[in-house]
């Protein structure tokens, strides 16, 4: 397997929709894991009555390839969780490195005392088929619709489908944060290429 998968690289794209997101590519749902797997720090948007809001989230992982199922944590004693829950959609912001100190601020506030993209100079940009908005300065953003709440009472778990994926074509091979615990952070580094079965 030679193919390089990083987003970026200008593999697979089609052109953004009508709906905003004027600065982004579209991205294969297909390939969406590739963005997922190695478990980069997220921000999760959720919007209730005109109101965006932004999360920071390390608790996810992929669940399956198509439909793409996401599985994330996102705590009921976090504001985003009502929005989330009532809502039932959101957007996955997938960040790279040079925003990680913005990343700790919004995951170290909360959207019931200020409005996290005015105060920390996040832009929200229209998704196309849901209402929470896109982070403009994410080098990826995933659309998704909340498909599976059964695990919500337990373990506050949301199943999302990922049903619009973009990707910033002038972000070129963003590095990851990845949250090893009371802010300690691992940057994606180097990429290695190996013969695998494995898509
Ligand atoms: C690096 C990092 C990772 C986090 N991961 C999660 C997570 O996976 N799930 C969660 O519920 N909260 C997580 N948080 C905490 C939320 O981001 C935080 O409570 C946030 O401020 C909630 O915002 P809200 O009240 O506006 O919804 C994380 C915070 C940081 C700094």
């Amino acid at each position: 397997m030679t193919r390089s998968t990083k987003p970026g690289d200008d593999r697979g794209i089609q052109v953004a929709g009508s709906r905003g997101a004027s600065m982004m590519k579209q991205f294969p749902l297909s390939d969406v894991y590739q963005l997922l797997e190695p478990g980069p720090v997220v921000l999760l948007t959720t919007q209730q009555n005109g109101r965006p809001n932004v999360m920071t989230m390390s608790w996810h992982m992929m669940v399956d390839f198509a439909p793409a199922l996401v599985a994330c944590v996102v705590s009921s004693a976090d504001f985003s969780f009502a929005a989330l829950l009532s809502v039932q959609e959101c957007v996955i912001g997938i960040p790279a490195v040079e925003l990680a100190s913005i990343v700790v601020k919004v995951g170290n506030s909360s959207g019931r005392a200020i409005d996290k993209f005015k105060s920390l100079g996040l832009t929200p940009l229209p998704a196309e088929l849901v209402s929470a908005p896109l982070v403009g300065e994410c080098f990826a953003n995933l659309e998704c619709k909340v498909v599976d709440t059964s695990m919500v009472d337990k373990y506050d778990i949301f199943i999302l489908e990922v049903v619009r994926a973009w990707i910033d074509p002038a972000q070129k091979q963003p590095r990851t944060i990845h949250h090893h615990g009371y802010g300690n952070f691992v940057v994606d580094g180097e990429t290695i290429v190996l013969d695998s079965k494995m898509a």
